[in-house]
């Protein structure tokens, strides 16, 4: 199943809003199988490069690969062809609808049939949102609510998982949760997963390999236990915020 190209990649992605660019020649790619995790401080344009990677920002220069095909400012819809799934930060799931409705509607692209068997799959990963598929997932925890957000994801059967901050406005043993059981367990189902996190700490003792994007531009690529161990890292570029959770953690 492994290919030569990665799942994923940008060369010399430069994008943004406007004519300036926030995300300033980024390199970075994802295989199948890997979790890499995108972590740096606030407005480092973390979000910007995902937005640019689904043609959701403007892409100014460089390109976007999927498996080594240019997919650079293509439709949403043909990256999700592809087999390219995205988790917002916000905006991830259908409050007013029950779990079972979110989840069929990820399948959207799917025959009826085939859209049943795929939720049973889902199921299979997530089995908590069994019980929870007549949930209306506007009063369900922000855990649950992200369960769904993923499930719905998986719907299509990515092979691409490009995630925003998943853990988001949840207490520090859901963040574990999310993390450990969902986001990893998707790498460790051969998904690629491109994870952007301002946990810092936590993303990065999951994942294989890890970027550090300051000011939209990758300051450095290695794997996750390096960056963790980096004390310049946790001093220059995150702001003494890996210090901050040693601290606490102790
Ligand atoms: N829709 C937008 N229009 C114009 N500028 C934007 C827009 N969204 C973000 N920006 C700017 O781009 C820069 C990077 O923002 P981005 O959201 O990519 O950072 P981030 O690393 O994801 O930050 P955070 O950790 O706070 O989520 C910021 O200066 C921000 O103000
Ligand atoms: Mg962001």
């Amino acid at each position: 199943m492994s290919s030569a190209e990665p799942s994923l990649a940008t060369r010399g992605l430069v994008a943004g809003y406007g004519d300036i660019p926030v995300v300033r020649g980024v390199d970075i790619e994802v295989r199948a199988g890997e979790l890499v995790a995108v972590v740096g401080p606030n407005g480092a344009g973390k979000s910007t490069l995902l937005k640019a990677i689904l043609g959701l920002a403007k892409v100014i220069e460089g390109q976007v690969l999927a498996d080594g095909a240019d997919i650079t400012r293509a439709p949403l819809q043909k990256l999700v062809r592809l087999g390219i799934g995205y988790v917002p930060q916000t905006d991830d799931v259908f409050d007013p609808l029950k779990v079972r409705e979110n989840l069929l509607m990820g399948g959207y692209l799917l025959d009826k049939q085939t859209r049943a068997a795929r939720m049973e799959e889902v199921l299979a990963i997530f089995p908590a949102l069994r019980s929870r598929l007549n949930r209306y997932v506007g009063t369900m925890s922000g855990g649950e609510r992200k369960m769904t957000a993923i499930g719905r994801a998986l719907m299509l059967t990515p092979k691409v998982l490009v995630l925003d901050e998943p853990t988001a406005g949840l207490s520090v043993a859901l963040t574990e949760m999310v993390l450990t059981e969902q986001v990893r367990a998707l790498a460790d189902h051969g998904h690629a997963v491109l994870l952007v996190e301002q946990k810092a700490q936590a993303a990065l003792r999951l994942a294989d390999r890890a970027y550090v994007l300051v000011q939209g531009s990758v300051a450095m690529a290695a794997p996750a236990a390096q960056v963790l161990a980096s004390p310049e890292m946790a001093e220059v570029f995150l702001g003494g915020q890996l210090k901050q959770q040693q601290a606490a953690d102790q």
